[in-house]
């Protein structure tokens, strides 16, 4: 939990946030789909809520972020943003909704910002052409965060959920993204599935914050995604995950024990019901 207050007395901003990395305060980061968990998360003092594109997965059931549209981005931050007082909602932009054109990138970056109530948008990569559209979005007064690492819109160029940055190559690659998109005006950095080494020099490099997701204990912020850090999302178990706590088999356990109540009648009783 953010020990002290944000400088704006209202909600999280980006100044906040750089001033949370000057002074080594780190930043905690979850993701919220609905209204009923956002209010939760943001009385709990997470910094900043990410409508992530994970809502694929673990909201619609699809195997991947690559089916998550535009709109569904919307529906859903719209209904974060309502239960949001405190923490900044960041939202993010779904595959093809930005690699298109410059134009239609700051469009629908400005769409979700407009529809939704949210202040910032997250895209994924560090290229030229990406940076080149975080620079023309930061123009128009849409913040940016990026996301580098593993991207998991190209889930299926790079052959799966895999590390990256592993080889001096893809690791000079990487160094060279980050720097690229801090300069093109990104106020913070998503690091996804790289080796903490990496992690920490590109932290330590970077003016900006790093928000890591099994990257190591030496980022900026830390992210995860909040069904699977509940235990509601029993499946997913990878190496960097901590649950803290087990939501999954308590709700099973009420649900349950709710059938077993209707049916042998033991709810609802007299004390459930209108005279
Ligand atoms: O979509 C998402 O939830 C994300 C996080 C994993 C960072 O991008």
């Amino acid at each position: 939990m953010s020990a002290q207050s944000p400088a704006s007395g209202k909600g999280v901003t980006i100044l906040d946030l750089r001033e949370m990395k000057a002074r080594g305060e780190r930043i905690a980061v979850l993701t919220a789909y609905d209204w009923l968990f956002a209010r939760l998360v943001d009385t709990s003092g997470i910094d900043i809520i990410l409508v992530g594109d994970s809502l694929g997965q673990v909201v619609l059931g699809l195997d991947s972020t690559v089916g998550v549209t535009l709109n569904d981005m919307i529906h859903h931050a719209r209904a974060v943003c309502r239960g949001v007082s405190r923490s900044m909602v960041v939202v993010d932009l779904p595959f093809l909704t930005y690699q298109l054109s410059t134009e239609e990138a700051v469009r629908n970056a400005g769409r979700v910002l407009q529809e939704s109530g949210a202040t910032a948008v997250k895209l994924e990569g560090g290229s030229t052409r990406i940076a080149g559209t975080v620079e023309r979005m930061v123009e128009a007064g849409i913040p940016v965060m990026g996301h580098l690492g593993f991207t998991p819109q190209s889930v299926h160029t790079l052959g799966g959920n895999r590390v990256q940055g592993r080889d001096d190559e893809s690791r000079q690659r990487l160094r060279d993204e980050a720097r690229r998109l801090q300069d093109a005006g990104a106020f913070s950095i998503v690091l996804e599935l790289i080796p903490g080494d990496l992690a920490a020099d590109l932290s330590a490099d970077l003016r900006i914050p790093t928000i890591g997701i099994g990257a190591g204990p030496h980022c900026d912020g830390q992210v995860l995604v909040l069904p699977d850090m509940l235990g509601l999302n029993r499946e997913f178990n990878p190496r960097f995950l901590r649950r803290f706590a087990e939501l999954g088999d308590q709700a099973e356990a009420a649900l349950r024990e709710y059938v077993s109540a209707v049916k042998d009648g033991s709810y609802p009783t007299a004390e459930h019901t209108f005279s």
